[in-house]
Parts: C-alpha cells; structure tokens; sequence
C-alpha cells in the first residue's frame, strides 16, 4: 500500500499529479507551505525521493492533526474508534460545537468532520469555527489504520508547522524544493473556493506569493507552484516556465457542478522532460477532490 492523503481537501492535486512529478529536478530537502491533503509529499515518499520535508499551513488544526498522526497514531487511532464518531446528523452537529482542548482529540473531531462533513469541505467562518454541513453520506471510512500507520511512517521525516507561507523562507536552503499549492485565484468573482482559513486569500496574498517565489529562486531554491490559468498568473510568473493541465474541478462554492478546466504549473527550471499536455492524457476518470 502507498502513503496518501488522510483526510479530503478541497483542491486536491491527485488529478494532476502525474504532471507535478514529470519532470521533477534532483533537490535536498523538500518544502510544501500550503499543505492541506498533502498530496504531492506523500507521493513523493512513495517514490523514495524525499529525505527530509518541511510542511507548513496556517490552518492550526490541521497541523495538530498531521502532528498527532506524526507522534501518538495509536492514541488516535484509539480515539477514532470512540462511539461517540458516528455518522449521524445529530452526533455531527454535537461534535462539531465542541470546544476541545486536547490535542488528540482535536485530531480526532477533525478527521470525523473531515469524512462527515458535507464535500469532505472544511469551510470556517470569520471567527475560525468550522461550519460545513452535515455530508449526509451512507458509508463512511472512519478509521483507516493501515493509512494512518503508513501516513505516520511518512511523516517522521517532516517537520509540521502551523503559519503563514511565507515563513518558508525560513527555512529553505539552496537546492531545496518548493512546491506552492496556494487557494487558486478565482475564475470569476463567485466561483473558487478560498475559504480554508478565516482569512481570505486576496490577489495581494497572489502578489507576495509571486514575490517570495522569486526570492527563493533567487537563493538557488526549486520551485514550483500551481494556480488557476488567469491573466494575473501568467503575468506574476511571466519569466518562468508555464505549463497548462486539464483537471475535474468544482465550479462553484457548493461543489455541486463540475467541469475540466485548465490549470497552470509552474516551474523555476527549464527540463526536455515537460512535455506538452495532450488531450489524451487527461485524469478524468474521478470526479472526488482524492
Ligand atoms: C489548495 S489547498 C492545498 C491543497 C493541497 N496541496 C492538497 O493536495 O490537498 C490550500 C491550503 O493553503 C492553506 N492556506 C491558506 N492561506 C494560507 C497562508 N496564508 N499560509 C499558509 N497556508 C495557507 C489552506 O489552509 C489550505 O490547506
């Protein structure tokens, strides 16, 4: 069994993965600073190329999450099978108005909403408490111990850290890898979904992020982000190589439309390896974010 993503994340790279991993440059260590599934590390592991990773997000749960995975998966794994998780409407709405305080069980509330909740989304409201509705879903995977076990394993070579993007430069050294896998731009103004935090993503988080890229290519860093295909992207990342891919993306806020749409990657290096997209490679064959 391969290492993936535990918990559903609206953004979701497996459907573009293939393309993130083409034509990947030899690095040190790895960083990802908008981590959410964590797709692209866990594949990653899988390949063997990842000595040392760095993930960070600003969204605090779920770094406790990942770092209660990292250090007491037994604890949690214990924890998840509670009686108390079930998937029921009214057990979901008591669960979700908790305060907790401890740590463990914080990750356990968070996966239990993660798999309950309505599109697996974690939407906040603006003062950070998680307001997604009941997902009203017949079956559901609560506890997965051989994913966990494995995610665990993957995650003793990472250090978590919960904050803003930018503290990456922080941390990255020359030959490092960094991977931005920001809230896309919006399309339009009310499609998109950016509301993973408390605070909104705005074209001027898409300008410092443009900004700090640039920094760490300049330290001699790999980088890489994706984003939506928008005139401000291709203006922001205007001197670096652009490559277009087709996902299955929502369509709107709701998550109940979906359409392929283009996407951008983009890379700090040049490789003969990036080879064009072609209509035949398109991953549509899942319409789920994982
Ligand atoms: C598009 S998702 C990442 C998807 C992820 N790569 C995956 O495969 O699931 C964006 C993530 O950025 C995080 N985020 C939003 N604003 C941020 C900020 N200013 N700094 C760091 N992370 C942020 C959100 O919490 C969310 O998890």
């Amino acid at each position: 069994m391969r290492a993936k993503p535990f918990i559903k994340w609206a953004g979701g790279k497996r459907q573009i993965l293939k393309h993130l991993v083409n034509s990947l440059v030899k690095f040190k260590n790895y960083h990802e600073p908008f981590l959410g599934g964590g797709a692209l590390f866990f594949e990653l592991y899988n390949k063997k190329l990842i000595n040392k990773a760095y993930l960070y997000d600003y969204n605090i749960e779920l770094i406790n999450t990942y770092n209660i995975v990292k250090n007491n998966v037994f604890s949690l794994i214990n924890e998840l099978k509670n009686p108390l998780y079930k998937n029921e409407k009214e057990a979901f709405y008591k669960i979700r108005s908790l305060e907790v305080n401890d740590n463990i069980q914080s990750a356990a509330r968070f996966i239990y909403l993660n798999r309950t909740a309505y599109n697996g989304l974690y939407r906040v409201n603006s003062q950070g408490k998680f307001n997604a509705p009941f997902g009203k879903y017949t079956h559901i995977n609560l506890v997965d111990q051989e994913k966990l076990l494995l995610d665990s394993k993957a995650l003793q070579m990472a250090e978590l850290l919960a904050c803003d993007f930018s503290e990456v430069t922080k941390y990255a050294k020359k030959d490092d890898l960094i991977y931005f896998d920001p809230p896309y731009q919006p399309l339009s103004k009310t499609s998109n979904f950016t509301g993973y935090t408390d605070k909104c993503f705005d074209e001027n988080d898409q300008i410092r992020l443009a900004e700090i890229f640039k920094g760490l290519v300049a330290k001699g860093c790999n980088v890489m982000l994706s984003n939506s295909n928008t005139k401000l992207i291709h203006e922001l990342y205007a001197n670096y190589n652009i490559e277009e891919v087709y996902a299955n993306r929502a369509i709107n806020s709701k998550g109940n439309g979906r359409k392929k749409i283009s996407e951008l990657i983009v890379r700090s290096w040049k490789s003969k390896q990036i080879r064009l997209f072609r209509p035949q490679e398109q991953v549509i064959s899942s319409i789920s974010n994982r």
